[in-house]
């Protein structure tokens, strides 16, 4: 095998296992390896969220309207994900919704096309949504991150920290009557908990935030690609449904 085909082959491969966007930790000529800078070997930095108000131009505080808080992203630069992603994905649907939604980031596809929850988790999100009455024009969706993390790899704390003073103001903003976190890792971040999904799902519990003068009724429910890969799992997604549907109604919102 030539050292071509050996190449493409490895390609191949990293695009099997979903990575596609080659970025390391310290700057290497992959062309001549003994030239790459020498791996650290003292312990990484802690983490350092830079506040969004330092390291962006737009001022969180200023942010009276989702505009606002859509140039206060574009201009952050305190997370590296934006430097690897195509677009930043801010929300899609309904601004005067009552019930908004918190993913996790994108992937592939909303990366491309710079909305939420549009590839095939999103596809199965929107039929959940529909068994209750609900689509686009009755929910805002937005998620954690608004960059695509490469690879679709899990954010990381960093990350989260950096970019969860926007999506406090992003919920700020809308103030929906119901927030339904999707996944563990919108659980974990607006309920400030390490609760794992499997236990908090399916209850209601109070979100707060520096930005809110109330709690919002929020509830945690499964991310859909864990119910691709579970779909054993989607009788208790159906259930947490049910429960956003009955509260609806006895708000006499539906
Ligand atoms: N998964 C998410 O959490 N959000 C998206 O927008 C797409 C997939």
């Amino acid at each position: 095998m030539t050292i071509n085909q050996k190449l493409v082959e490895t390609l191949e491969w990293y695009q099997e296992i979903g990575i596609d966007v080659a970025v390391g930790e310290v700057p290497c000529n992959h062309a001549a390896p003994l030239r790459c800078a020498p791996a650290k070997t003292s312990a990484p930095p802690s983490p350092s969220p830079l506040a969004p108000t330092l390291a962006s131009p737009v001022k969180l505080s200023d942010c009276k309207t989702l505009e606002d808080l859509h140039r206060a992203i574009a201009a952050f630069e305190g997370c590296p994900l934006k430097k690897t992603a195509t677009n930043l994905v801010f929300a899609d649907g309904n601004p005067k919704a009552k019930v908004m939604l918190v993913g996790e980031a994108p992937g592939a596809d909303e990366d491309r096309q710079g909305k939420p929850f549009v590839g095939v988790s999103g596809q199965l999100l929107d039929r959940m949504l529909a068994t209750i009455g609900l689509d686009r024009t009755s929910v805002y969706i937005t998620n954690i991150l608004p960059w695509r993390p490469p690879g679709n790899r899990q954010p990381t704390p960093q990350e989260i920290t950096a970019c969860k003073p926007f999506v406090e103001k992003h919920i700020a903003l809308i103030q929906p009557q119901i927030l339904v976190l999707v996944g563990g890792v919108a659980m974990k971040t607006l309920f400030n908990t390490n609760d794992g999904i499997m236990r908090l799902r399916g209850t209601w519990q109070p979100y707060t935030s520096p930005e809110l003068k109330e709690p919002i009724k929020a509830i945690a429910t499964y991310h859909p690609s864990f119910l691709l890969r579970s779909p054993g799992q989607k009788a208790q997604s159906w259930q947490d449904m049910l429960m956003i549907k009955k509260a609806l109604e006895a708000a006499g919102l539906s």
